[in-house]
């Protein structure tokens, strides 16, 4: 397994290179999670949190959970995302690296907006909980369905 980088250079990337995937020159474009799926392995991991495409090839040697993030290249990470930290807003560590959305049938990027509604505040679930849940997910069982989710 890989070593976790200090943040401090996470950081100190960013300050360097304010915009590392050139989007505020081109804004944001549309994907499909077919184009996400390819994306799922270095040199380019993506992800979507809440309909947004995030590029988190970078952020993964940096994420203070560790690897267990590696489980949602190319795939929509918001339900993992939300069980663990939703109270964590995920713009303020990687908004850089928001590459593009996800258009949904009859969901035009005009509606955006909708999905930016903040998450209501979720205080961090317990330790044990948490433990046991990183474990399902290490192991694969992570067949968590989200209508089971709060
Ligand atoms: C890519 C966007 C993500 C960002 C910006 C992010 C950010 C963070 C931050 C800031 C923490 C520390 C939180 C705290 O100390 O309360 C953390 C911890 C953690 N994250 Fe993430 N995370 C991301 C994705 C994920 C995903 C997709 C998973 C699960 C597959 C995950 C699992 C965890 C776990 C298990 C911890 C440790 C929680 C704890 O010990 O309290 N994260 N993450």
């Amino acid at each position: 397994m890989k070593k976790k980088k200090p943040f401090e250079e996470f950081e100190k990337y960013l300050k360097l290179n304010p915009d590392p995937c050139g989007v505020q020159k081109t804004g944001l474009k549309e994907y499909t999670m077919e184009e996400v799926a390819k994306h799922n392995a270095p040199p380019s991991i993506w992800s979507v949190y809440k309909g947004f495409v995030y590029d988190i090839t970078m952020y993964i040697d940096y994420h203070p959970g560790g690897s267990i993030i590696n489980k949602v290249a190319g795939k929509d990470m918001t339900m993992l995302y939300n069980k663990f930290h939703a109270y964590v807003n995920i713009d303020k560590f990687i908004g850089a690296f928001k590459i593009g959305y996800i258009k949904k049938p009859g969901f035009g990027s005009k509606h955006l907006h909708s999905n930016m509604i903040p998450m209501p505040y979720k205080p961090s679930i317990g330790k044990p909980v948490k433990d046991k849940i990183v474990q399902e997910v290490k192991e694969g069982n992570d067949d968590i369905k989200e209508e089971n989710d709060e």
